[in-house]
């Protein structure tokens, strides 16, 4: 018995070691090894049950031994009894279950009516039935409180809109979210009003001060004109607002605004070049007309 489980226990520590190393150029596969310690922890299990099975019929043994011949048939009478007791009780709960009456019994529910020699019987509703019955009556009353004189759960048709009202809800989300990813590289030319409209309230909040209400400049360079510092793509533009430049003044806006904000005001500038605004500032930089959108306000301003 004792290299038995020894046997046993070496096969579950080869089996489970993969586990816990993982393991390469050996001779089984970590999985093959799983395969054989969960095996062996099973056959392990089956052994134990046996092994159980056995202690039992062992002990049964040692009791008939002990008890002896009368003993043991007394005690094999006793349980013979109270098993055909259980069974009986069995039976009863079974016919109350049913509402049968005992076939011997069933003279007393005949009923008077004789169709050609064809007689019926008057059984009650069985109480299965019964409670069933009872229970959905239950259930309705308790429904129609609820749902329509409390009022406490929504009908299916108000649930119908409360999630659809919450789906909307989280579409707007993730589109809102969607528009916030822009970066300098992906950030896209719009003429679109409502994104202008953003720019330009974020423009004259933040960006006014310092390059006039108008855009013609003041301390910061005049945006309207053809010269640019760094570059007058939206995405240099875009760039130029998100990381600033420090040492020139002109401030970092990225923990301050959204992209979304940085690329709507980015836009709001592109749509104020050339519009010539009053007391502009000098140029600065170097002339740039290059990208769309130039040609067309070059073409408004002769
Ligand atoms: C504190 C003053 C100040 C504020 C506020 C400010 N800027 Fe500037 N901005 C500057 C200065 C100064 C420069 C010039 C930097 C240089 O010389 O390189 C500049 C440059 C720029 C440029 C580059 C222009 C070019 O010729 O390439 C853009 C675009 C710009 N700012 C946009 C904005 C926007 C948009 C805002 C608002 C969100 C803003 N700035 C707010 C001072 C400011």
């Amino acid at each position: 018995m004792r290299s038995l489980r020894y046997i046993f226990l070496s096969m579950i520590v080869l089996g489970v070691q993969p586990v816990f190393a993982a393991d390469e150029g050996q001779l089984l596969s970590g999985d093959a090894k799983n395969y054989i310690g969960y095996g062996a922890i099973i056959l392990t299990l089956i052994v134990l049950i046996i092994a159980m099975l056995i202690v039992l019929k062992a002990f049964k043994v040692v009791a008939r031994l002990l008890l002896g011949p009368e003993g043991a048939t007394t005690v094999k009478a006793e349980k013979a009894a109270a098993k055909a007791e259980r069974k009986a009780a069995r039976a009863i709960r079974w016919q109350k279950l049913l509402s049968l009456k005992p076939l011997s019994e069933e003279g007393s529910i005949l009923l008077e009516d004789d169709y050609d020699g064809i007689k019926e019987l008057d059984n009650p509703t069985p109480a299965w039935f019964m409670a069933l019955f009872y229970v959905t009556i239950a259930f309705g009353i308790g429904y129609l409180l609820i749902y329509h004189v409390f009022k406490t759960a929504p009908l299916q048709y108000e649930e119908y809109k409360i999630e659809m009202a919450d789906a909307a809800k989280a579409k707007a989300q993730y589109l809102a979210k969607a528009g916030e990813k822009v970066d300098e590289n992906t950030v896209k030319l719009s003429t679109d009003p409502a994104v202008l409209a953003d720019g330009k309230s974020v423009f004259t909040q933040r960006c006014a001060p310092c390059h006039g209400d108008h855009g013609q400049g003041v301390v910061g360079p005049n945006l309207t004109d053809d010269y640019w510092l760094h570059g007058n793509k939206i995405n240099d533009i875009f760039k130029t607002i998100e990381y600033g430049v420090p040492a020139k003044g002109m401030p970092t806006w990225e923990s301050q605004l959204t992209p979304k904000q940085i690329a709507d005001v980015a836009n709001y500038i592109k749509s104020i070049h050339g519009t010539n605004p009053a007391n502009p500032k000098e140029p600065q930089g170097t002339k740039m007309t290059d990208e769309a959108g130039t040609a067309k306000t070059a073409m408004l301003q002769k």
